[in-house]
């Protein structure tokens, strides 16, 4: 089943604001741009992971999964039918146009649009970080996290936990917050789940995680610097104890950079719940403030 997040793929007008961003303060690559003029970004040696699309407005195109085996795409068909979702194996075509060997795509019932794949495109030792950078903690536990709003996440549990998703731990603020956390490899989860109003779903965040203290910090300095909106300062969470801030993007969703989120033994990990989301920081910072929650849409 799935075992890591592959890429993520977003609409938006605002293409031409990326690149900044990507190279000033992420510190990632662009790669070759898209045939449709897409921003392309390397964070290590998968050809990309991450594509900006020309849009006429924010969406989240698609999510992308990966399987660690071929035949793993037949049990993925297998589960999405049992599930009542039609999965499709994609052409050729599109497996070329997103770097991989072979693809199934499917519509979750809140409109989400997945891509799982086998056989991610890379080139060893190609990746280049635009500035001074330890590098991106990528490899088996995939491009990072993604932060889903669901009207209902008692329905997503029963959805995602199918396609391999582990419950890590929840964190549960009575009248604030109620969202679980998801395992599919060692990264203390790749997926989560957070509860939204009824009608709509969304992106809230992808998390991309560096493998120094010291990279977050100076990310911190540099989205200051270049007026990038930040949304949430540094801080630690008390789940997975992940050191991270968190900046709005030109696309309506947010990215958490961060450093040390704990890893996940599966032999002796135990589910837990909290009551708040950090141990200390984390708090809203002047420059995000009135930046949208997220990439909404309505539910289908
Ligand atoms: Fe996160």
């Amino acid at each position: 089943m799935i075992t890591s997040l592959a890429y993520l793929g977003i609409r938006s007008p605002k293409v031409d604001e990326w690149p900044d961003l990507v190279t000033k303060v992420w510190g990632a690559q662009l790669a070759e741009p898209g045939p449709d003029g897409a921003v392309r970004v390397k964070f290590d040696d998968a050809l990309w992971r991450l594509q900006i699309h020309p849009g006429e407005k924010d969406e989240t195109a698609y999510i992308g999964w990966s399987v660690d085996r071929e035949e793993d795409l037949q049990a993925v068909l297998k589960t999405l039918a049992d599930l009542g979702v039609t999965g499709e194996v994609g052409s050729a075509e599109l497996a070329a146009e997103r770097a991989v060997n072979r693809i199934v795509v499917f519509t979750d019932p809140w409109g989400f649009r997945h891509e799982v794949t086998w056989g991610q495109s890379s080139v060893p030792c190609s990746f280049r970080p635009s500035r001074p950078l330890s590098g991106f903690v990528t490899g088996p536990q995939g491009l990072g996290h993604v932060l889903l709003l669901l009207p209902d996440i008692e329905q997503g549990h029963e959805f995602f936990s199918r396609l391999g998703f582990r419950l890590s731990d929840k964190i549960i603020i009575p009248g604030r917050l109620n969202a679980r956390f998801y395992h599919c490899n060692a990264r203390h989860h790749t997926l989560a789940l957070g509860q939204c109003e009824p009608g709509v779903a969304g992106l809230n965040h992808l998390m991309i995680q560096v493998g120094s203290i010291d990279d977050v910090g100076l990310a911190y300095e540099l989205a200051e610097e270049h007026g990038v909106p930040i949304t949430l300062t540094l801080g630690r969470h008390t789940n997975d104890r992940q050191f991270s801030f968190y900046h709005s993007t030109p696309s309506s969703f947010h990215v958490e950079y961060g450093y040390g989120g704990l890893e996940v033994d599966e032999e002796t990990w135990v589910p837990r719940v909290y009551d708040r989301t950090q141990i200390w920081g984390h708090r809203p910072h002047p420059s995000g403030k009135g930046r949208p929650f997220g990439i909404m849409h309505p539910v289908p």
